[in-house]
């Protein structure tokens, strides 16, 4: 599949930041989009794209959530052949913090980055499967990218830093399993995008010259719609990143391995 005229696909965490952003641009390129979020504005979301969106409150780490999702958007759009893992949460965990604190951290960072990733990913590959390949695309972080700042891998959080290093293990081994069935498994791994979940960790407003350096989601949607026009012979099992301060683009595609064995 080439063109992204006529996709259908899903996104997680729709509702704003990044995954709002993905809803916009694959409507824009002519696909239709099910947007899911735990958060009810995803609604409001749906309805300023017009009629190649719907919308359903919905949280990935919840299989009954997960099943009435992916049936609702094979039912509404003809099957799914595009999804976006965007739905993240991000918490300041440190290795000293209490016992209690770091299993209820591990709770609500690893069900919906890591136990979301996979419940919908299983969910939407014999849907993908049906319609001769599509797309996953996870959305990973710079962290899991050699380092170009002080800032990466930020040492306090440890499990935010874990789950996406874990998801780029799922990256890895689904693009080489599911390549015979021409569906491709990408991450983009973006560096510091304006959006709530960046602008949280400040108390009040960050320096506005600061924020004005932040990549902007409009930017890492393009790079996204990019991605998805490769079509199916294009890259898989990349991590593709996005740096601050420099042009987002896709990038050269890494050469493929040759296995040498005995
Ligand atoms: N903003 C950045 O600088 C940045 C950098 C690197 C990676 N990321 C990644 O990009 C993705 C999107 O981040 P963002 O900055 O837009 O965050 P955000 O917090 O602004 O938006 C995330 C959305 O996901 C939703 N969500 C959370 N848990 C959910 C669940 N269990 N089920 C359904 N929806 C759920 C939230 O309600 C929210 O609407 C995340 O995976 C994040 O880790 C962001």
């Amino acid at each position: 599949m080439t063109d992204v005229a006529g996709r259908s696909a899903i996104v997680t965490g729709a509702a704003r930041g990044l995954g709002r952003a993905f809803a916009f641009a694959l409507a824009d390129a002519g696909a239709n989009v099910t947007l899911c979020d735990v958060d009810e504005q995803v609604s409001a979301v749906a309805e300023a794209i017009g009629v190649r969106a719907h919308a359903m409150v919905a949280d990935v780490s919840m299989r009954e959530d997960v099943e009435r999702l992916v049936a609702t958007a094979a039912d509404r759009f003809g099957g799914i052949d595009t999804l976006i893992n965007n739905a993240g949460r991000w918490r300041r965990t440190r290795v000293t913090d209490s016992f209690d604190k770091a299993l209820a951290d591990w709770d609500y960072i690893m069900d919906t980055n890591l136990r979301g990733l996979l419940l919908l990913s299983r969910a939407c590959v014999p849907h993908i499967r049906a319609r001769g390949g599509g797309d996953i695309v996870n959305i990973s972080t710079y962290y899991v990218l050699p380092a170009k700042s002080a800032g990466t891998n930020q040492p306090d959080t440890d499990l935010y830093n874990a789950s996406k290093w874990a998801l780029n293990g799922f990256t890895q081994a689904w693009a080489k399993v599911l390549a015979k069935y021409r569906i491709r498994v990408n991450a983009l791994c973006m560096g510091a995008t304006d959006t709530a979940m960046l602008r949280g960790l400040f108390e009040g407003d960050p320096p506005a010259d600061f924020a004005a350096t932040w990549i902007k989601p409009e930017t890492i949607a393009r790079q996204l719609i990019d991605l998805l026009t490769e079509g199916s012979d294009g890259r898989t099992g990349e991590n593709i990143g996005a740096w601050v301060g420099e042009p987002v683009v896709l990038g050269p595609r890494k050469p493929a391995h040759r296995a040498v064995t005995g």
